[in-house]
This record gives C-alpha cells, structure tokens and sequence, in this order.
C-alpha cells in the first residue's frame, strides 16, 4: 500500500503514471462522461488548518468518482482535543477507504500514515504540499510550457525553466521535489534566511544528478526570472506564521511579483500561484489578474490532479 505525503517517494514514471490519470480523468469530465473509478469508496478529509480549494476539490473530486467525501475539521473531532494521531489514525482508517490530512509537522502526517490501514495523502504540511505541485505541472503541461518525453499530443517548448520568488516554504520544498525528480531548471529566489529546508535542498540536488535538473538558488528575483517560462510565487507568511506577517512584510519586500520584475521573463511565460494570494504583496494586482495568469486553470486543475491521485493510490493497494 503507497501513501501521498510527499513527491520525495515517487519516482518520475509514477509522477507520469498519476498525470496520466489525471489528464484522461480531465478528458472524460470535460466530455461529461462519467467514470465511477472510486464507486462506493470513502474519503475522510481531515482538516488541521483552514481550506478552500483542497476541501472542495477532494470532496467534489471523490464524489464525481462514485464515492463521498467526510469533511472533519480537527475542532469538532478528538483530534482537536488532544487524542493520540494513532488511535484517530486506525479508527478512522477502519471504518472508510483512504484519508486525506492537512496538518502542520510533516511527522505528524507520517505518525499517521504509519498506523492507517488505508492510503493517506498530504493535504499540506508545513514542510510539502505535493498535490498542489503536480497540479502545477498539469497545468504547465496543458499550457504547453513542458510536455515529458512520454507522447502528450500538445505542441511544447522543450525543457522549462521555472522561477520561484519568495518564501522558502512548503511550496519552494515542493517545486525542489517535482524539479529535480522530473529533471527542468528551477530557479529559487529568498531572502537570506528564507531558504527552503537544507535537508530538502540537498536531497533534491541528489535526485537532480539522476534526472538532469539545474537548480539554482539565489536571493536575486531578478537573477530567477530573467528567461523564465513560468514564474510563481507564495504568500510570504504560511499558515500558522501569521504572527511573523508584520516582519515578513519588511523582509519580502524586494520579491513581488509585479510587471517589471514578470517583464523580465520570457515573452510568453505563464504565472502560477497556488492561491490564497495576497495582493500588493507577493504578486500584483495586474499580474494575479493579468493576460499571463493562469492562476484559476490552475485552481481548477486540483480536482482533476488529486483524482488521478487518489485512483492511483487505489489501484496500487495489495
Ligand atoms: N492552494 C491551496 O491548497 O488552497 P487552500 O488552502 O484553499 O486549500
Ligand atoms: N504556503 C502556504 C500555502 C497555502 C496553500 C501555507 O502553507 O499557508
């Protein structure tokens, strides 16, 4: 049995194997075609911090698959209480067919994934945030900016490079992931003692000598842009660091995202940013709203992903 908490265990072929899915998933839903691949199935959706997009698009996603989504915020739950995450974990995980967690230390997903009978997927931690990252690559798949070696039949450019401005989060880990286990150029710009995790950086530059990816770090945003064909940032305060925003604002200043530093990029790059966004701060009004922005192709996009996901995890259970 395979658990989602991180791209860190999936090899290229299964990241392909999961898009796959997803892409033919997307197709028969854009054809209104139903496929009932997850029929009867129940997904417990369990929520530590706040959601939108995940929340509706794995509760809309496991319906339009033939099975029901259980919402449980950790504040109605014992969970919230303080009951051990392994009693939460082999209850719940007996009584539905896989759990989706978003939580706050990445040991606490796997705490849980250890004791669960049933597939778990990381809604987001503190550390990753792996279905957002593959829907990312959906998204620059369909908008032709990469396109793998595998035959997708979308006109591409060959081998991206791809700008992160901004904070060294579950984010910036995540692209690290999806980089240098797939094999494109990633650029990441923070301010100093904003970088992404070590451990995370040096695990990625070891997958990148297998895959062929450059990863660059700087705190430069203008050095990460320059050429790029796809440049996404993320709220300079996570959850659960909304204390640090005043700071964080002083600090960040330098790395919005606005039209002289996009003018930089390749004529026809796309921005992406996983949502919620904070204008004026991050990215500009003009550039989140802009004619480059496929921010909302993007939001959309979660559902197909984590379909392809959760039939994946599904199909791979001994
Ligand atoms: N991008 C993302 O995960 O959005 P939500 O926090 O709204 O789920
Ligand atoms: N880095 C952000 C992503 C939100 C989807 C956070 O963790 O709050």
């Amino acid at each position: 049995m395979r658990h989602f908490l991180t791209l860190r265990d999936f090899n290229k072929e299964e990241i392909l194997d999961i898009l796959d899915l997803a892409i033919s998933i997307k197709k028969d839903f854009l054809q209104n075609h139903s496929v009932f691949l997850m029929q009867n199935k129940i997904l417990a959706m369990i929520f530590e911090k706040n959601s939108t997009r995940t929340r509706v698009s794995f509760e809309a996603g496991i319906y339009q698959l033939g099975g029901m989504g259980m919402f449980l915020s950790s504040k109605d739950i014992q969970l919230g209480r303080g009951e051990p995450i392994k009693d939460t974990a082999r209850a719940i995980g007996s009584m539905v067919d896989m759990i989706m967690l978003r939580t706050y230390a990445q040991e606490r997903l796997e705490e849980f994934a250890h004791y669960s009978p049933v597939p778990v997927i990381n809604g987001l931690s503190d550390l990753f945030h792996p279905a957002q990252l593959l829907t990312d690559y959906l998204t620059m798949i369909e908008c032709g900016i990469y396109v793998p070696e595998r035959v997708y039949d979308i006109p591409h450019i060959g081998l991206p490079k791809v700008a992160y401005v901004g904070d060294g989060n579950n984010m910036a880990n995540s692209w690290l992931m999806l980089a240098s286990k797939i094999g494109f150029e990633l650029r990441i710009a923070c301010p100093k003692n904003y970088m992404p995790d070590a451990k995370i950086l040096s695990q990625a530059f070891e997958f990148a000598k297998e895959s062929g990816a450059h990863i660059v770090l700087t705190h430069s945003p203008q050095e990460a842009v320059v050429g790029a064909n796809v440049v996404t940032t993320d709220t300079w305060a996570s959850m659960g660091q909304e204390d640090e925003k005043e700071i964080r604002q002083k600090i960040f200043k330098e790395y919005c995202v606005n039209e002289v530093l996009m003018s930089l990029a390749d004529k026809n790059a796309i921005f992406l940013h996983c949502f919620p966004a904070y204008r004026g701060q991050e990215v500009s009004e003009s550039i989140l709203e802009g004619k480059q922005s496929r921010v909302f192709k993007e939001a959309q996009n979660r559902l197909h992903t984590q379909k392809g996901i959760m039939v994946w995890l599904h199909k791979n259970r001994a």
